[in-house]
């Protein structure tokens, strides 16, 4: 499987199992852990963009499957904050919750980022926790991989996903600090070769 998916799944059995509430997954894309994590008492937050999960929520509907334990809050959080939408949603800040973001911080401004995990923090009880997936620019990064890079991120700007942040080693770790989480675990995924960046797979808690 996957080091991503794995990482993400043992993160929500882990909360799931150790009596945590609501698992709030924020840029929720195609993500299927609603269904395959469901308890009793449980609550699951899909946090999407409308164009995204418009789409995800046809065809789940088309399933047939029971959907009663998840609530669909849609957002641009380039424009929203997301307190707002899940104060609107009924998630309670007062109960744990274990919030996902996962291939989701690259599309969203730095300043966008930050204020993300504020407001994640501040819908936090104690014991709350945050898991995250995101990429750290190396430095002395090969010219080839260099350009390789700026290809990728002109074809994604041109079929209208552009990535709007990237961050530098060791700032992302700080950005965590400083918006009111301790990192508890992490998994460092190296690329190719001369590859430029390293991707970060984190799961933190409120300090
Ligand atoms: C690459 S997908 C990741 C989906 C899923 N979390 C996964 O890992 O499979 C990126 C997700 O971020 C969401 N997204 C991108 N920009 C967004 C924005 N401005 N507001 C809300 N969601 C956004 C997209 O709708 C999409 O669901």
């Amino acid at each position: 499987m996957e080091v991503r998916t794995a990482f993400f799944d043992d993160e929500v059995l882990e909360a799931v199992t150790s009596g945590v509430t609501q698992v709030v997954i924020v840029g929720a894309g195609y993500d299927g852990r609603a269904l395959r994590f469901r308890r009793p008492g449980v609550r699951f937050f899909e946090v999407d963009h409308p164009a995204t999960q418009g789409d995800k929520r046809r065809r789940v509907e088309g399933l047939g499957v029971a959907l009663d334990h998840v609530t669909f809050a849609s957002i641009d959080l380039m424009r929203e904050r997301i307190g707002d939408v899940l104060a609107a949603a009924g998630h309670d800040p007062a109960r744990r919750s274990l919030f996902l973001c996962e291939g989701l911080l690259l599309y969203l401004t730095p300043p966008v980022v930050e204020s993300l995990l504020r407001d994640l923090r501040d819908r936090s009880a104690r014991g709350s926790r945050l898991a995250v997936s995101t990429r750290e620019d190396m430095p002395g990064a090969s010219a080839l991989a260099a350009a390789r890079g700026a290809g990728r991120r002109l074809l994604l700007a041109l079929i209208g996903e552009p990535r709007r942040s990237s961050f530098g080693i060791g700032e992302f770790g700080q950005l965590l600090e400083r918006t009111g989480w301790t990192i508890v675990r992490e998994v460092t995924r190296h690329g190719r070769p001369g590859d430029r960046r390293r991707r970060l797979l984190l799961a933190a808690e409120v300090h």
